[in-house]
């Protein structure tokens, strides 16, 4: 399927983890990707994926608004307007689980990463997409941010749910300039950073049932993450807005 030919990506946060699976799939879907990232050895390592190959990445720290500034203007340098962005990076930083262990710089870090790094970003791209008539913004949330969390403290959980309900206004301000704003809200998914945080944080028998809690009895992969992010950036979405979908195979539902 090419469902999004032609159109310009991008994914902040995306050398690896779910980030460099959703652009590896965007590209595979047609797009033309920008990526953004603070580490240059994961950059190094995503340039040799085929699909990434012909990716555009910025490096900086999506935590400091003058350093996303600087590399908005790169991309723009490059020519690169953008139809669709992926509000991607974000994280508990492996901060503390229990609240009252989290402390300020844990919390600010935490809202940093996940909400205000979102919000400038979007900031610098969504006068483009005001200005074609045409945008698709896809934040990430978390079944933490919705349901709360097996392994993560009340930061995360907090700092997803901003994002979630910004994804609900931001649908309402810009769905009369043919921008759509959903999120996306994946369960557990195993990469190898959360593998090692969940085996920190829970022990075997904790995430056997865990998993036996899942419906689907297993857990998230970066592709379930990715083809759901590629059903909303499509042209066809344009009528699905405001909404946050679960992926995280059944774990937490709503009607
Ligand atoms: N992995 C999961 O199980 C899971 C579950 C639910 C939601 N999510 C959400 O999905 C998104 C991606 O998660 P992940 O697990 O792939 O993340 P990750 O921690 O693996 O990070 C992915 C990339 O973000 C980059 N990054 C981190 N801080 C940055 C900064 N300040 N500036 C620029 N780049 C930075 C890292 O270098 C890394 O390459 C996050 O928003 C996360 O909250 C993940």
């Amino acid at each position: 399927m090419e469902r999004v030919k032609g159109r310009t990506a991008l994914v902040t946060g995306a050398a690896d983890g779910l980030g460099a699976a959703i652009a590896a799939r965007l590209v595979a879907e047609g797009a033309r990707i920008g990526i953004i990232d603070r580490s240059a050895e994961a950059i190094d390592k995503a340039r040799q994926t085929p699909e990434l190959r012909d990716a555009v990445f910025i490096a900086g720290d999506l935590t400091d608004g003058d350093d996303i500034a600087r590399m908005m203007g790169a991309f723009a340098a490059k020519g690169m307007i953008f139809d669709i962005l992926v509000n991607n990076a974000g994280g508990s930083l492996h901060t503390p689980k229990a609240f009252l262990e989290e402390s300020d710089e844990d919390w600010e870090r935490v809202m940093a990463l996940n909400v205000t790094a979102a919000v400038r970003v979007s900031r610098h791209v969504l006068p483009g997409m005001i200005k074609t008539g045409f945008g698709r913004v896809i934040n990430l949330g978390s079944k933490a941010g919705r349901y709360g969390s097996l392994f993560t403290g009340a930061n995360y959980v907090a700092a997803k749910g901003a994002i979630q309900s910004m994804t609900l206004q931001m649908a309402q301000e810009f769905g009369p300039h043919g921008i759509t704003c959903n999120a996306v809200c994946p369960g557990a998914i195993l990469t190898p950073r959360v593998e090692r945080l969940l085996s920190e944080r829970m022990s075997p028998e904790e995430r056997q049932k865990a998993v036996e809690a899942i419906p689907v009895r297993r857990n998230g992969r970066v592709e379930d993450v990715a083809a759901a992010v590629a059903f909303f950036a499509a042209d066809e979405a344009g009528f699905i807005t405001g909404q946050l979908m679960d992926v995280n195979g059944g774990q937490g539902m709503a009607s």
